[in-house]
């Protein structure tokens, strides 16, 4: 695949909506990383679910009383919800961003997600900005969840794009999670096991926070560099998508 000089971002749930509020989106940070994504242009974005997707996957495992194919409609409303609000936002600050609901073009196939991204990638080469989002997916059990992070990884694979943003709220990957030390440089290959102490994330998260998301991240293809930082620090939006610099965690794969 030939590579395209351009980056992706993802849109945290925990930056883009108020964690321990249900189905409450922050649309004052969310409208303030609009602004540096209307000035560096991103080629695609992802968002994660946040108290919208998080919340509605864990009350229906708490519920245990739906039929499985229930789920799908009510858990893709509700992201479809959040959706309309980060869509919303992107065109107000004049961001071509137009939706590709996960659910319509992605599904688990012999236990791997695959994903139609032909009309994404006409899209991208139009000037337009697809906004994908963690969402749940047919599969022949039923349903499954693919996080922002796998999207992340699909489309960058798939589109030839090397250059990732993980926007989150915290400082990047902690080397220890009581003196908060960042990583500053981390090698990660497929090829090669992970032996990092990472834990996952401590509020509701039903797609294995931190852990999951590096974990990911070595399915990428080598040269791939990915950036973990605080999209709710100025200074790091500032560095990362202005600049072009590391302001946290950088992420490189190798063979
Ligand atoms: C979660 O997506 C999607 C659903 C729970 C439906 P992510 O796992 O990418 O969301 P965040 O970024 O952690 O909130």
């Amino acid at each position: 695949m030939a590579e395209i000089n351009g980056y992706i971002v993802k849109l945290g749930g925990s930056v883009i909506t108020i964690k321990d509020k249900k189905y409450k989106t922050d649309k004052e940070t969310l409208c303030r990383i609009a602004d540096y994504l209307r000035i560096s242009k991103p080629l695609v974005i992802i968002h994660g679910g946040g108290s919208y997707g998080h919340y509605v996957v864990f009350s229906i495992i708490q519920e245990k009383t739906k039929v499985e194919d229930v789920d799908l409609p009510r858990i893709s409303h509700t992201m479809d919800k959040l959706n309309h609000e980060v869509v919303q936002c992107l065109l107000k600050k004049g961001i071509p961003a137009v939706s590709f609901p996960p659910h319509s073009i992605c599904q688990v196939i012999n236990g791997s997600i695959v994903c139609s991204l032909e009309t994404v990638k006409e899209a991208v080469t139009r000037g337009l900005i697809p906004v994908l989002y963690g969402d749940s997916i047919l599969s022949s059990n039923g349903i499954e969840i693919v996080s922002g992070d796998i999207l992340m990884v699909l489309a960058a694979n798939e589109l030839g794009i090397k250059r990732l943003y993980f926007l989150t709220d915290v400082d990047g990957l902690y080397e220890d999670l009581e003196t908060k030390k960042i990583v500053r440089h981390l090698m990660v290959s497929k090829n090669k096991q992970l032996h990092l102490d990472i834990r996952g994330s401590s509020a509701i998260d039903v797609t294995g926070g931190m852990r999951a998301k590096i974990e990911s991240l070595r399915n990428l293809i080598p040269g791939a560099r990915a950036y973990i930082l605080n999209g709710r620090k100025e200074d790091h939006l500032y560095k990362a998508l202005i600049k072009g610099e590391n302001p946290s965690t950088l992420i490189e794969v190798s063979e």
